[in-house]
């Protein structure tokens, strides 16, 4: 078992719904422990960037789901990796809505404040996922 992280961009559909985000959320709870992934999704109101980290197969496997979902489009690799250890494995998917992104992450990894995952090299995109999951107060950041 090899594990990997893989990250990536997309962008909310055009006829979104605010009760989608929670769909979403309720489905990675159920199934991503069943295969033991673990990860964060940020969301900003229209752009994703999501890191899901585990068993390769696992990722490989669930990264096909996403790529197919209607709810999003432009589904962009931004980074893929075998690692030794998992940054995620306190959350099953850590949810990090606009509201917890401090403008100053954003600016430490991007060329403007604006939260545009599209804008960012595979290596600034993950790290910023790191650093927002690491920064949330520890009951702010569970499902
Ligand atoms: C931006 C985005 C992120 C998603 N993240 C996950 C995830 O981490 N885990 C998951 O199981 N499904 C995720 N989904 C949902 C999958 O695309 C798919 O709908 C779901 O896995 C199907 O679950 P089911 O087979 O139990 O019906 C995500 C969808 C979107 C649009």
């Amino acid at each position: 078992m090899y594990l990997v992280s893989l990250v990536y961009a997309s962008t909310r559909c055009s006829d979104w719904k605010d009760k989608d985000i929670y769909q979403i959320l309720s489905a990675s709870g159920i199934n991503n422990a069943k295969s033991a992934i673990t990860g964060a999704l940020c969301f900003n109101g229209d752009y994703f960037l999501q890191c899901l980290e585990g068993d390769r197969r696992a990722v490989n496997e669930l990264y096909r789901k996403i790529q197919n979902d209607h709810r999003h489009r432009d589904v962009i690799l931004l980074h893929y990796a075998e690692m030794t250890h998992r940054s995620f494995e306190n959350w099953q998917m850590l949810y990090v809505p606009e509201s917890k992104m401090s403008q100053s992450h954003i600016l430490r990894y991007s060329g403007r404040q604006q939260f545009n995952p599209y804008e960012m090299s595979g290596a600034s995109a993950l790290q910023l996922c790191r650093e927002l999951a690491f920064s949330l107060p520890e009951d702010d950041s569970k499902l």
